[in-house]
């Protein structure tokens, strides 16, 4: 864990510049195949065309696709996949006169053929070595279907939960989202290009794109510079300097200039101030797309405004491929920026080797090995477990212990609910690759483990909708067991692109069906499985117990059923605040404080007239960004800091006792909030800056240790500088960011 934060910062000290320095051989080999290219056969590389499947709407231009490519006027496709496809069509590009080979790209979000929890998920698992391993194997397995690069890893920062693609990033928070970007990003590419185990990664979406209005996807997006650079851009920058091969840009306008179109977003930030070196993909047409923004007037000017702006591959738009050449010839596009753009995707397929085999990923025998391989299984369960976070475990009257883990030895158990024996919804969106029939389903995962003569179970209707027969038949079968466990959720395809939700509560009648379960009195287990923060407010309150599991991939049932059962004791911790109400939305914990907030909480309210706030809700969230429970208990204690204060150069060591006071070894999820008291621009009621996951046997303590650096109290001001200012700052470390254990604070001198 601590290689990651150490890579960060040390990319951060260093600076990209020498991180990501050319190698002089390959530029050679990229400018001398620069000089033999005709115009239309430069402008062909920056054209990326779609196979069969498509993940976008579909383009009404139509093309002779082989006979571009046998020109050299393609430089990638996405969507071609597997090792007689992807060959079939590298052999047309070999056709060609220069016989440049094609890059073959493809949207492995989460896994290829084996499918891992979803991004949003893996984020809840706090576990960089095991968000590195997914990538890892998603890149293994993808590689041996003969791609190249995966549009992966989704950047983007996410407040709102109504947002469907919210599932495909790490959350709300900059600072992990930040780390997480780096791990994904070296999990993907492995420690260079090249090897047939590793894939390029692509930073997506530059930029703001998790900020559209309203969470409705594809919408504008209209923020400060400071929110930009304070909390959308962190994890790009980080990306960048992890070494991520390429970049793409969004859909949505940023402050009224659309992303693919922003040349401060490309040239003057990207290419510019971070001196990146690796090249940027356009979103699915986005470069056309500027037409309906009202931003070109007709194709050609889209395509020149791309271009200027730092776009250099069309992604399924053919406006490169139609108009560049001729706005070349007319003198409105500067050679200059083609070339750049033609050498940067050059480059990359040098990298990759292609030139010296351009079917070097593409091997049957390979891909028989990797795709069959059953220790893949392995990888994503144990991240499947890592990322199940447990919101509630209330004990039984009379007892001590929360209802979970459960004995083994429990007698009759009802498994009820539409997602009992879902498989299909266990991969989430961004899946097409895989056959989800040899998924594990939550029922099959808890039927592999417990006596079947003590298990009964009802589907109680569909996600979407419950007669009463459905309700009737599970409330039967719910009287005759001891325990019920109710799995709930959305259907995989509620959440992702273009899957935007106007309310998110738990959809259909599934709290109906749960209120019907409640009235037999029986305790009650509710598993959720999402792809997003829901609002389930009856179950928040009644339920015994909740484990939320997102949509864990193709070993969900045996993972959740390694929770349920007490073989893993949970420690995910939420990447995102789940809110009370749709009217709280967007609520994130690094807030700004308001000139008159409001302190009081749903269990202690207070007076709110003339505070921020609501008069019919609270201001708090049903669930904090890093709360998740653990079936054993920590203490926190004895907090130091070495001084207290500090100038730019020195640096405070942070110490704590962390106890294990329960009954059963775990895993805890500290978190270092700050708050810089007054600034020169308002500062956030906290930041986390650091958290430490330890696993302590029962009983067990441990001193943790945090340090902090300029690096950790600096901040953008109104200049857009990275500064620190002298003052005091408030130091907070809990186990959630609404449940503080420890405080102190210290200050900061010139
Ligand atoms: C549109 C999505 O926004 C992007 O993330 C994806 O990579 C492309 N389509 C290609 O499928």
């Amino acid at each position: 864990m601590a290689k990651y934060k150490m890579l960060f910062l040390v990319s951060l000290l260093i600076g990209i510049a020498s991180l990501h320095a050319q190698d002089p051989a390959i530029q050679k080999r990229v400018n001398d195949l620069l000089k033999q290219m005709t115009l239309e056969e430069k402008i062909g590389q920056l054209n990326q065309y779609s196979g069969k499947a498509v993940t976008g709407p579909a383009s009404n231009q139509k093309t002779n696709l082989q006979e571009e490519i046998r020109n050299g006027w393609v430089g990638s496709m996405l969507n071609v996949k597997g090792v007689k496809d992807t060959k079939e069509v590298q052999a047309l590009a070999m056709q060609s006169r220069l016989k440049i080979p094609l890059l073959f790209g493809l949207d492995v979000i989460h896994g290829y053929e084996t499918i891992a929890p979803i991004p949003l998920a893996e984020a809840a698992s706090w576990d960089l070595d095991a968000i590195k391993a997914s990538a890892q194997l998603a890149a293994k397995e993808a590689a041996a279907k003969g791609i190249h690069w995966t549009f992966a890893p989704m950047v983007d920062i996410a407040r709102d939960p109504r947002w469907g693609r919210i599932m495909e990033g790490a959350g709300e928070d900059p600072y992990w989202g930040s780390l997480i970007a780096t791990a994904r990003v070296k999990g993907f590419q492995g420690e260079q290009l090249g090897d047939t185990l590793s894939i390029m990664a692509c930073a997506k979406h530059f930029a703001a794109y998790g900020a559209a209005i309203a969470g409705r996807d594809y919408n504008p997006v209209d923020m400060s510079e400071v929110e930009l650079w304070q909390t959308y851009l962190p994890p790009f920058k980080a990306a960048a300097e992890a070494g991520v091969a390429t970049f793409m840009n969004s859909f949505n306008t940023l402050n009224g200039i659309p992303a693919t179109g922003n040349d401060y977003l490309q040239r003057t930030i990207l290419k510019g101030k971070w001196n990146y070196k690796g090249f940027v993909v356009s979103d699915w047409n986005s470069i056309g797309e500027m037409l309906n923004w009202g931003y070109a007037k007709d194709t050609a000017d889209a395509a020149l405004k791309a271009i200027v702006a730092g776009s250099d591959m069309d992604m399924e738009g053919r406006n490169y491929r139609r108009k560049l050449v001729q706005l070349v010839k007319d003198n409105k596009v500067a050679i200059k920026l083609v070339d750049d753009a033609v050498k940067r995707i050059l480059y990359k397929k040098f990298e990759l080797g292609l030139f010296d085999d351009p079917n070097r990923f593409s091997n049957e025998a390979r891909e028989e090995r990797v795709i069959n391989d059953r220790a893949n299984r392995l990888v994503v369960r144990d991240m499947a477990r890592k990322s199940i976070v447990l919101l509630k475990n209330a004990s039984l009257p009379g007892q001590e212990d929360g209802l979970l883990p459960l004995s083994i030895n429990t007698k009759t158990i009802a498994i009820i609910g539409p997602a009992a024996k879902a498989k299909r919804d266990m991969a989430g969106s961004w899946t097409v690759n895989t056959d989800s029939t040899t998924f594990v389903s939550f029922y099959e995962g808890f039927a592999a483990r417990y006596d079947n003569s003590k298990l009964l179970y009802a589907k109680g209707g569909t996600v979407n909708a419950s007669s009463e027969a459905e309700i009737q038949e599970a409330v039967a079968t719910a009287g005759k067991a001891d325990i019920v466990l109710l799995a709930v959720g959305e259907t995989w395809d509620m959440s992702g692109e273009s899957k935007s939700r106007a309310d998110i509560h738990l959809p259909g009648d599934q709290e109906k069906l749960f209120s019907a379960l409640q009235q037999t009195g029986k305790p009650i287990i509710v598993v959720i499985m999402a792809g997003r923060p829901l609002i389930f407010n009856s179950i928040a309150d009644k339920a015994n117990s909740i484990v939320y599991t997102w949509w864990l991939g193709s070993e969900a049932g045996n993972a959740i059923a390694d929770v349920l059962l007490g073989d893993y004791n949970p420690a995910g911790k939420l990447p995102s605040t789940f809110p009370r109400s749709m009217g709280q939305i967007p609520l994130f914990y690094n807030h700004l404080n308001t000139g008159r907030p409001y302190t009081g909480t749903k269990e202690n309210p207070k007076n709110k007239l003339y505070l921020s706030a609501y008069i019919d809700e609270d201001n708090t969230p049903r669930y904090a960004f890093g709360y998740g429970l653990s079936y054993t208990k920590f203490a926190y204690s004895d907090l130091k800091l070495s001084k207290t204060s500090i100038n730019n150069k020195d640096s405070i060591v942070v110490t704590f006792k962390l106890t294990n006071t329960g009954k059963y070894a775990g895993e805890e999820v500290a978190q270092l909030y700050l708050r810089d008291e007054v600034a020169s621009i308002v500062r956030p009621v906290k930041e986390l800056k650091d958290f430490a996951k330890v696993k302590l046997g029962a009983g067990e303590s441990r001193e943790i240790r945090f340090t902090i650096n300029k690096e950790k109290l600096s901040f953008y001001n109104k200049q857009l500088e990275w500064v620190t200012e002298p003052g005091m700052f408030q130091l907070m470390v809990g186990t959630a960011s609404d449940n503080i254990k420890l405080k102190s604070s210290f200050e900061l001198i010139k």
